[in-house]
């Protein structure tokens, strides 16, 4: 798609018949005349109304940006929960925009504001699409149940410590996983390539791992209806231990997305989880003194390149630094026939002492509440916080040996 004319305009109050005043809606009927333009997007909610009179003046397509959104949400969907999620999310949006004549509709979760021939055209009506809603909302629900149950299975089976990967559009997450886990995602330099959030396993620097998920890219004024609409997406960011925020640092707006990303964390109730501040792209701000600058203004933020590879490890000690706020020191003492308990230690916690006793091992380790909690029969005593019943099981189950 190609953009040949950008035109914008000030006004306190959107004017009702075609959200902007008569003599510009004429005005940009010429230019899109002029251009040869198929398509008009306005960067803003138009009411149903305001859309129809904007088209008939027009006399082109005119759509806005929710609709662009989930256009582009249709685009990326790749799971069947994200498939569904966009598809009620349209016709959410369709609904108050049905006549009663009915509407010619492109085929659902097609691409940018299409309408060619060749697409299967259906008709909707409001009873229609009633019945679907209801049909989606119950598909979704029964997705979400087995969902939470995966994630429930795969965290006893793989405890680790899980990173959500969150930031504005385009600011490298997807470059960064790949890069953390080696894996190879499709990069797209396209807007939200990662609606439906991969999960790729990272290797921590003291030999522990975590699950680091990819996560949508989070725009400014997202519409309120479609964060809900995407929640599934964002179920991760709630649910993750920590958080790495990419802001791409070489954007000429980047403070402005510093602070969309972190009022749409608060917003999904995220604002207080644990946050490593990935100052990504710093390749293109060669620039000493401003990188010094940067540094200022975050001293938190880890300067990176995820295309360059560089700063990665640096921040992998940062979550790890960060991820082991949470754990606590304990002393174990695990009998050498429980490869699998000792294992768990060894790939989700970090091992200060070692020593084998005859057909034990006794353990001084680091580990996280869910570890803490699978490891409690083996505990001698917590170093921090002692427990004198766990003192009492860790004697007598040495006893009974
Ligand atoms: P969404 O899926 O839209 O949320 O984007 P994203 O945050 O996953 O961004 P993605 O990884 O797709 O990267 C966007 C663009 O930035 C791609 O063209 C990348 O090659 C580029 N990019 C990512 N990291 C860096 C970096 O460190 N330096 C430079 N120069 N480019 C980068």
């Amino acid at each position: 798609m190609d953009v040949c004319a950008v035109s914008s305009s000030k006004s306190a109050k959107p004017a009702p018949t075609y959200f902007i005043g008569k003599g510009k809606a004429e005005d940009m009927r010429e230019i899109a005349e002029e251009n040869g333009a198929d398509l008009v997007i306005f960067n803003d909610d138009l009411r149903p109304v305001q859309q129809r009179n904007l088209e008939e003046l027009i006399e082109r397509r005119v759509i806005d940006r929710t609709q662009l959104i989930l256009d582009i949400f249709a685009q990326r969907a790749r799971s069947r929960e994200g498939k569904l999620q966009v598809e009620l999310a349209q016709l959410n949006y369709l609904m108050p925009r049905l006549t009663g004549r009915g509407i010619e509709l492109s085929r659902l979760g097609g691409g940018i504001a299409t309408r060619g021939p060749g697409e299967m055209n259906l008709e909707y009506d409001r009873r229609y699409i009633r019945r679907r809603i209801t049909k989606l909302r119950e598909e979704i629900d029964e997705i979400r149940k087995h969902r939470a149950l995966q994630r429930r299975r795969r965290k006893t089976r793989y405890p680790f410590a899980v990173i959500a990967l969150v930031g504005y559009t385009n600011s490298g997450k997807s470059t960064l996983l790949n890069s953390l886990s080696h894996s190879h995602l499709t990069v797209e330099e396209k807007l939200f390539a990662t609606l439906d959030p991969t999960t790729r396993k990272v290797h921590l620097p003291s030999h522990g791992e975590a699950l680091l998920t990819d996560t949508v890219g989070f725009i400014r004024n997202l519409p309120h209806h479609l964060v809900a609409a995407f929640k599934a997406t964002l179920e991760e960011v709630t649910e993750a231990d920590l958080l790495i925020h990419v802001l791409d640092c070489s954007h000429s707006h980047w403070e402005v997305q510093n602070q969309v990303v972190l009022e749409i964390l608060r917003e999904l109730g995220a604002g207080e989880k644990p946050l490593v501040t990935a100052l990504n792209k710093i390749d293109l701000r060669p620039d000493q003194s401003e990188r010094r600058r940067l540094q200022r203004e975050f001293p938190e933020g880890i300067l990176i390149s995820a295309l360059k590879k560089t700063g990665l490890e640096e921040l992998l000690e940062k979550v790890e630094k960060r991820l082991s706020e949470n754990r606590k020191t304990v002393e174990l003492l695990i009998p050498q026939s429980d490869g699998a308990m000792l294992a768990s230690i060894r790939r989700k916690g970090k091992i200060i002492r070692e020593k084998y006793e005859s057909s034990r091992v006794r353990l001084q380790a680091e580990l996280g509440e869910e570890m803490i909690k699978r490891t409690e029969r083996y505990q001698l005593r917590s170093v921090k916080n002692k427990t004198k019943k766990m003192d009492y099981r860790a004697r007598r189950d040495s006893k009974n040996e």
